[in-house]
């Protein structure tokens, strides 16, 4: 045995997921990369607005020499100063420099904000359709998953939510817009979630923290605004990255934004802080920290999402497939025709069209596409979304 059980049984766990992307490669190979339409990915193929190069030009032509080396584990606070304003201004909450930490990326900022609240045994409640890793983010710092539903819209179902917590409950991870459905949680939904949090929070006799996961916050569409858990629910953490909306995700920054009405902060700062650096994150990488800190309200061009989830949604409307339309992110989690979705997403395969099947976000009966790729793939894919849905019917 060279790596854990857990280690072993997680491998197993997420075994299809990788012979996917295995079996991409070899269609790649076979068929030629033109003929295989890869739509698996949540990898924005969109260049970074100019003008992070401009910034990271000037960066370059006037160099710091002391700008490399280890800083605060929280970050620069010429850098966090910059992110509390731009959440103050976008959130009308009145965050200050030292309440942000930042991260390696949103998925650095949900270990650190996991390892700083959960102790052994402590429940993490999410809802389905989730992002995979909370699983496996959750199960790091010894936490245990606790999953809950959604209907046909993918709002969770609030009445287990209400039912399932109790004293080990720890927090509750929300994304909208939501990898992989694309849904925007409304007003009315965060009005009767919080309720049931505020109510719970009374019973315990303490706080249950709602850690928001939103690095797809600014990717919305139709002049849809998302409303902000930050109003509803006082015990939220925001966690969050530019790896979506400036299409940086491999450079790793993002950042953690606790609400200004939190009690008791500068404790679970010192928690953060501390975690950032035992995790081995150390610190954000500096370059990327001071590269974003001047261009914190651009973003990649929205209408470009906006056109493909068009233009998809047009398409597989008309070959009889069965979705809810996405108001955000850039995803499409439509019904698999078949109830089994892995199968489904096999037939794809064979049509050459790659996608992931909801098992993997937990929810079983459904596939999800990617449309943050090229237009010659969504293009390109329509014809084997209309042989695979035919083979079937
Ligand atoms: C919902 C969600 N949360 C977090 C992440 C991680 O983002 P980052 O690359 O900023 O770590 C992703 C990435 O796909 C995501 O979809």
């Amino acid at each position: 045995m060279t790596i854990s059980k857990k280690m072993s049984e997680f491998l197993e766990q997420g075994s299809w997921i990788r012979r996917m992307f295995e079996d991409g490669i070899e269609l790649k190979k076979k068929f030629g990369p033109e003929n295989v339409f890869d739509l698996s990915l949540g990898n924005p193929i969109f260049s970074p607005p100019d003008v992070l190069y401009e910034e990271m030009k000037k960066l370059i032509e006037n160099p710091d020499k002391s700008a490399h080396r280890y800083m605060p584990n929280a970050g620069l606070d010429s850098t966090r100063e910059k992110v509390a304003e731009f959440l103050t201004a976008t959130t009308n909450h009145n965050f200050i420099t030292e309440n942000i930490l930042m991260t390696g990326g949103a998925g650095g900022a949900l270990n650190v904000a996991l390892k700083s609240i959960l102790d052994p045994g402590d429940e993490v409640i999410y809802f389905t359709p989730f992002f995979p890793e909370y699983y496996f983010y959750t199960d790091n710092h010894a936490g245990i998953s606790k999953i809950i539903d959604s209907n046909d819209e993918f709002i969770p179902d609030l009445e287990s939510f209400d039912n399932s917590i109790n004293n080990k409950t720890k927090a509750v991870i929300i994304n909208s817009p939501n990898n992989p459905s694309g849904v925007v949680y409304d007003k009315n939904f965060y009005q009767k979630f919080s309720k049931i949090l505020q109510k719970h929070e009374m019973i315990l006799g303490r706080e249950i923290f709602v850690i928001s996961d939103e690095p797809y916050r600014r990717i919305l569409f139709d002049g849809l605004e998302c409303p902000n858990i930050l109003d509803f629910h006082d015990n939220t953490i925001v966690a969050s990255s530019f790896s979506k909306d400036l299409a940086i995700p491999g450079e790793r920054i993002g950042y953690i934004g606790l609400s200004p009405k939190i009690k008791n902060k500068s404790l679970l700062m010192d928690g953060l802080v501390f975690s950032n650096r035992v995790l081995g994150f150390v610190n954000a990488p500096a370059f990327m920290q001071r590269a974003i800190s001047n261009i914190l309200f651009n973003t990649v061009d929205v209408d470009e999402y906006l056109t493909r989830r068009n233009y998809l949604c047009e398409e597989l409307l008309k070959l009889g497939y069965d979705f809810v339309k996405p108001k955000g992110a850039f995803y499409l989690f439509p019904k698999s025709p078949i109830e089994d979705d892995i199968s489904f997403t096999k037939i794809l395969k064979e049509n050459k069209v790659l996608v992931v099947p909801g098992s993997g976000f937990g929810k079983k009966g459904y596939f999800r596409i990617s449309f943050c790729v090229d237009w010659d793939s969504i293009k390109g894919s329509i014809s084997g979304f209309e042989r695979s849905i035919n083979s079937i019917s």
